[in-house]
This record gives C-alpha cells, sequence and structure tokens, in this order.
C-alpha cells in the first residue's frame, strides 16, 4: 500500500476557457491566463491499495458514486496507464472552496489528484507533464499545478498543451460569494452545449485568441488597469455566449449583477476594479492589492468576500510507501 497527499488551489481565469477542440484529450480550443489563489485549498489523499476491488471517492466526508466518481476512476485509469499498475485506490478529498459553484473547485480538485495520484502511483513527472496530467482531469487544472499568474498553451496536441508562469504585475483578486450552491449544469456539460448550439461560439475561438495576446503583453507591460479591462471584457463575453445556447443556461443571476453594478460605482469613484465570472453566479473582483481591503468592505453589504492573492502551485504534502 502507498499513500500520497497533496495540496492545491483554485485558480480564476482572466482569458477564459471555454470550448474544447477533442474532448477526449481535454485539448481546449484557446489558450487561457488565470492566477492561483493562495485561498481555498483542496488536499487530496490517494491510498493504492492491491485489496481494493474498485476506486472510491470521499469529497468532504460524503462517500460519492455516479458521475464524480467516473470523473475520477478515468483519471486514475490514465495514471494506471503510465505507471503500468493495475491496484485501485482510495481517494479521500476535502475542498474549502465551495464544490461546483464556479470557483474552480475542478481546478484545485484535479490539480491536487494529479500530484498525489502520481506520487501514490510511483510517478516522478516534471511540473509540464503535471499539467498535462492535470488538463486530462479538468481543463483548467493544468494551472493550477503553475503558482501565480499561469498561460495555458492551447497547443497542438497532447504534449504541447500545458500551463506554465508568465509575468504579470502584483495584483489581488476579492472573491465575492452570492451563492455556495453548485451550479445546475456543470462547466463540462456547458462547455459542449455551447459548441454544438451557440451561432456565437466560431466569433469567441477566434477573438479570445487574440484576446489571450494581448493580455500576454499587458501583463508583460505590468498594466493592471488594462488587464482588467480585457478581463472583463473577455468574461461578459463568456456569459454572453453561454447565454446563447440552445436551450440557454444563464449562471449570472440579480445578485452577480448587484455585485458588477458596484463595482462600476467603484470605478466611477477612481477604484482600478474589474469583474471577472466563471461558470457560475459569483464575481470575482481583480484589483491593486493596497485597494482590495477597500473593495471587499464595500462588497461585504451584497456578498461574502474573502482577499486572495496570488498563491502557491499544487505540491506534494507527504508521501508513505
Ligand atoms: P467548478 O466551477 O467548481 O470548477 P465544475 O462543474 O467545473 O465546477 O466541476 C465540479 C466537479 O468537479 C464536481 O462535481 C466534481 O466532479 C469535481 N470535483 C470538484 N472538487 C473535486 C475534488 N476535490 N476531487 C475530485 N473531483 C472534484
Ligand atoms: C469558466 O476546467 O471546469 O472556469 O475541462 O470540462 O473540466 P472541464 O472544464 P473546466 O472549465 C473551466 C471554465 C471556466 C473558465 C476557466 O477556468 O478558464
Ligand atoms: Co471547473
Amino acid at each position: 500500500m502507498t499513500q500520497a497527499t497533496a495540496v492545491a488551489h483554485p485558480n480564476i481565469a482572466l482569458v477564459k476557457y471555454w470550448g474544447k477542440r477533442d474532448a477526449t484529450m481535454n485539448l481546449p480550443a484557446t489558450g487561457s491566463l488565470s492566477m492561483t489563489l493562495d485561498v481555498f485549498p483542496t488536499t487530496t489523499t490517494v491510498t493504492v491499495d492491491e485489496t481494493l476491488a474498485a476506486d472510491s471517492l470521499e469529497l468532504d466526508g460524503c462517500t460519492l458514486e455516479g458521475t464524480p466518481l467516473d470523473r475520477v476512476a478515468r483519471f486514475l485509469d490514465i495514471v494506471r496507464g503510465l505507471a503500468g499498475a493495475s491496484a485501485h485506490a482510495r481517494v479521500v478529498t476535502t475542498n474549502a472552496v465551495p464544490t461546483g459553484a464556479g470557483l474552480a473547485s475542478s481546478a484545485s480538485g484535479f490539480a491536487a489528484l494529479a500530484v498525489a495520484a502520481s506520487a501514490a502511483y510511483g510517478l516522478d513527472l516534471t511540473p509540464r507533464e503535471l499539467s498535462r496530467l492535470a488538463r486530462r482531469g479538468s481543463g483548467s487544472a493544468s494551472r493550477s499545478i503553475v503558482s501565480g499568474v499561469a498561460v495555458w498553451h492551447a497547443g497542438d496536441d497532447d504534449e504541447t498543451s500545458f500551463a506554465e508562469p508568465t509575468a504579470a504585475p502584483d495584483m489581488a483578486m476579492v472573491i465575492a460569494t452570492v451563492e455556495e450552491r453548485e451550479k445546475p449544469v456543470s462547466s463540462r456539460v456547458a462547455m459542449v452545449r455551447t459548441a454544438e448550439t451557440s451561432p456565437f461560439y466560431p466569433a469567441w475561438v477566434t477573438s479570445t485568441a487574440e484576446t489571450l495576446e494581448r493580455m500576454v503583453d499587458a501583463c508583460a507591460a505590468g498594466d493592471l488597469d488594462l488587464v482588467g479591462r480585457i478581463a472583463e471584457t473577455n468574461a461578459l463575453r463568456m456569459h454572453a455566449l453561454i447565454q446563447s445556447c440552445d436551450p440557454p443556461i444563464r449562471y449570472l443571476t440579480s445578485a452577480s449583477l448587484t455585485v458588477l453594478d458596484r463595482i462600476e460605482a467603484l470605478r466611477a469613484d477612481g477604484v482600478l476594479a474589474y469583474a471577472t465570472i466563471d461558470a457560475g453566479p459569483n464575481v470575482v473582483v481583480l484589483c491593486d492589492p493596497a485597494q482590495a481591503p477597500r473593495i471587499a468592505d464595500d462588497l461585504a453589504a451584497v456578498a461574502s468576500t474573502v482577499v486572495a492573492r496570488p498563491g502557491p502551485g499544487a505540491r506534494l504534502v507527504e508521501a508513505v510507501a
């Protein structure tokens, strides 16, 4: 029996990944860029045990079956394939972030699982290999392997689609949670429906590839205001795209719009504050670290707020042979 424990944090994209070129290898239609947070860790322990008849998954104290277990078991199949192993594993994990609420639990979840499972099965992977592996579990997880600001290159194939660090200005994010419940449609399902039914999807793919180039340049130039403007436009475009599916999906609620209104009012007051929103109703405010407490105080009237700074990439915290 071997056991390994890893910790990973969620990441919030400033240029969004929304659409797959290849669902089997989980290759994205475009590249994306994000900041890994220093809050909301996921801790995952993988125990490889020859005596188990099947893989098992315990999340926040509950034994899960169905889709969440299938996703983890398919991921472990990939790890077993790389390791030439056949034994099943027990996965025990806790999320500090709400699960499935648009705050990137699949990113911290599969980044932690990639690190813990590869160690438990005896693999010694480079950061790039870990990013590629995490991508197979959830695309956004490729970026949670990396600390701070990461670019996930769309790539041409499995080998070239991975995330790595990129230069960026000092920044903070205020997470404004308005709803902790699991979203009704998962990112995975919504993404497929978007590509299959939205007439706007081709324009999203072309424009996001161009947006990413501008974002990488704005980050390298240290221009936080431009980074924020590009990020907010990209997020609102993604939500417009998602709302254009058939049947439509709307992640934004009236509570999300209330937060967006307040961010606009803060900007009118001269505060550098820009919104981004993942596939869920919760809003994340990109800002200057010095102004984060003020923004968090302001939004506390309408949301539960947490200030985040750039955080560490996924890491192994314990391994027992
Ligand atoms: P989110 O916005 O939270 O990333 P997704 O729809 O992308 O939402 O993914 C949510 C799914 O990710 C969960 O239903 C579960 O299948 C998986 N997941 C979340 N956290 C973990 C974890 N710690 N370990 C394994 N799988 C996880
Ligand atoms: C809106 O990485 O959760 O958060 O690859 O199917 O697991 P799968 O999807 P996932 O999608 C993330 C979508 C997003 C944008 C982003 O994080 O870039
Ligand atoms: Co996700």
